[in-house]
Formats: C-alpha cells, sequence, structure tokens
C-alpha cells in the first residue's frame, strides 16, 4: 500500500544513500514539484541542499519575494538571484515562441551555472521531475515535430558532470500535493496553478519587454486575486492573462484610448494534456473585466479565451 509516510521514510532513506556525505545544488521555482522535491532532500541531507531561485524578471507580481519567503520560513537554503536584466536583454527582438523557450532556456543555464561555482563540493543536482513530465519529454519530442519545447533543465547535468536527484519521478501531481501536505509544505504552495517556466514570455505575445511584463503582471494580478476572493481559484487547473500584441480603440471621459488588449484564459483540466474553457460567471467576468480596465493604465479592453485543448493549447505561445 502507498502511503506518504511510507514513501517519505523510504525516499528519504534512498537520498542519504545515494548522496552519502556529498552535496546537492538545485534550482527551485516556487513550483509545487521543485519545491517538493526539495523539502524531501533537505529532510536528507539538511544543509547539504543549496538551493538557486533564479528571478527571470517573467514571473507573476511579486512572485520572487513571496517564494523567496516562503522558503526562508520552511527552513530551506536558497539563494534568490534577480538575472531580470540578463533575460530582458536576450529577448530583445525576439518574437518566434521556440525561439524566446530556447533563449530562456539557455540563459537559465548559464545563470543557474554561474551560481553553482559557489558549491563546488556538490556533485549532484536535485530535479522536481514528476512522471507525466518523464513521460511528456519522450511524447511531445517526436522524432520529426516538436510541438513545444518545455522549458527544463535538460542537458544541464551532463555539461555540469552531475548527478540527478530526483525522488518523485515516480509520482502523479495529485500524489506530490500528498506528499507535500505530509512534509508540512504551505497549502497555498501545493494547490497553486501550474505556471510555465519560460513565464510571462509566453504570455505576450511578440515582443517580450519590461514595460509588456509590467501591464501583464498587473493584470494578471488582478485576475488571480479575483479568483481567490471569490473561491474560484480551486476550481480552475490554471488561469492567468494574455497580453496581445494589438491595441484597440476605447473611450475613457471625453478621451478616445488606442490601448492594449488583454485575454483571459482559465481552463479545466486533470493533467493539462486535454482542456476546457472555465465556465466562470459573467458577473465575475465583468468584474474582473472593470477592475482590470480600470486600474491597468495601458489596457483598454478585455476578452475571456473561449477555445478547448485540443485543438487550441492552454498558452497562447
Ligand atoms: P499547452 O500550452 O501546451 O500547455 O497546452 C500545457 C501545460 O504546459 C505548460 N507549458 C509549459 N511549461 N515550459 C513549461 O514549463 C513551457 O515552455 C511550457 N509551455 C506550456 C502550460 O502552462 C500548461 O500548464
Amino acid at each position: 500500500l502507498w502511503t506518504p509516510e511510507s514513501f517519505i521514510e523510504e525516499t528519504v532513506q534512498r537520498i542519504q544513500h545515494q548522496v552519502g556525505e556529498d552535496e546537492v545544488i538545485m534550482a527551485l521555482s516556487g513550483g509545487v514539484d521543485s519545491t517538493v522535491a526539495a523539502v524531501l532532500i533537505h529532510r536528507a541531507i539538511g544543509h547539504r541542499l543549496h538551493g538557486i531561485f533564479v528571478n527571470h524578471g517573467l514571473l507573476r507580481l511579486h512572485e520572487f519575494e513571496q517564494v523567496m519567503e516562503a522558503y526562508r520560513a520552511m527552513g530551506l537554503d536558497v539563494k534568490g538571484v534577480d538575472a531580470s536584466e540578463i533575460f530582458y536583454r536576450q529577448l530583445k527582438g525576439i518574437t518566434d515562441p521556440e525561439e524566446k523557450r530556447k533563449r530562456i532556456g539557455k540563459t537559465f543555464i548559464d545563470v543557474f551555472q554561474h551560481e553553482a561555482k559557489a558549491f563546488p563540493q556538490a556533485h549532484f543536482l536535485g530535479q522536481g521531475t514528476i512522471y507525466p513530465d518523464v513521460i511528456e519529454s519522450v511524447s511531445v519530442n517526436g522524432p520529426s515535430v516538436t510541438i513545444k519545447s518545455h522549458h527544463n533543465v535538460g542537458g544541464l547535468p551532463e555539461k555540469m558532470h552531475l548527478q540527478l536527484v530526483e525522488p518523485l519521478r515516480m509520482l502523479f501531481k495529485d500524489e506530490v500535493r500528498r506528499v507535500g501536505e505530509t512534509l508540512g509544505v504551505h497549502p497555498d504552495i501545493l494547490h497553486r496553478h501550474p505556471f510555465p517556466g519560460p513565464g510571462l514570455a509566453i504570455r505576450i505575445l511578440g515582443e517580450v519587454t519590461p514595460e509588456k511584463v509590467a501591464l501583464l503582471q498587473q493584470a494578471d494580478a488582478i485576475f488571480i486575486e479575483q479568483l481567490r476572493e471569490k473561491g474560484l481559484y480551486d476550481e480552475v487547473w490554471q488561469a492567468g492573462a494574455i497580453l496581445l500584441p494589438v491595441q484597440s480603440v476605447g473611450v475613457m471621459g471625453d478621451e478616445r484610448t488606442y490601448e492594449y488588449v488583454v485575454a483571459l484564459r482559465a481552463v479545466t483540466s486533470r493533467d493539462g494534456m486535454t482542456a476546457d474553457w472555465a465556465r466562470l460567471p459573467d458577473s465575475f467576468l465583468a468584474e474582473v473585466s472593470n477592475a482590470i480596465i480600470n486600474r491597468v493604465k495601458g489596457i483598454n479592453r478585455v476578452v475571456y479565451d473561449i477555445s478547448s485543448k485540443p485543438p487550441a493549447t492552454i498558452e497562447w505561445e
């Protein structure tokens, strides 16, 4: 019988056996998987786990600070690195979604490798890989087509001559959450919506600029905050805002405006492989739309995405 308790006990022993007296470095993202993996590894080897949380400048509003605070509260040793400027520079002028992913992935590896130099004694790399990732990395990259190259730190272990520590490799998401709960990870972290590695870069259609990131962060924060306030956050599998590369005409007082359009996306799903658009109440959507248009300068129109996957994808890029 599988129980979180027995899984934790066995896994802690396995990690101790694998790592011995050595040390582990790990890239943390604030997501469920990497956090639960880190807490497990921490339980096994304590301060010999060194976390690195890279802020690529494409996170949600205040996310970096909030996640760092959560790690501190959990007793994890995590170094926060603000590399936003480096990522923005790499993304300048880039509009192709796959090129964005490639550049973000590469820059991420560069930054992480640089930071990892502070821990030359570590010969292991911790990762929050879960079972669906193992399957997906096989199926997404078919022999001839790449649908979307998901951002991960693939290639990193070989490049840095590190051995992988992947305690969640055999688990599904709901099992990861149960393990996290038993380990005492905060429910806010455990029930977070999935968030793509390249972050807001693939929710800003066209070129990414720091100004557009700031605009989208505000609209996204209003949407998510309202979902939480109205008790709808846990009803949807994933939600977010997308900044479209078009401007539209609006009117504010006596003035004609010409500003950006934001699309809201909320889906229900079991695993992200298929998804349906969430039937959010129209009164709720009306409120969110008003709040965004009134509070975010530079956005004068909000639309709601009513496409299912397939044939649409959850992300727009
Ligand atoms: P799609 O858009 O393919 O998204 O329907 C399915 C799930 O995957 C996430 N996603 C990504 N996650 N790097 C990631 O780490 C990526 O490049 C990426 N693209 C999509 C998406 O947020 C959804 O949860």
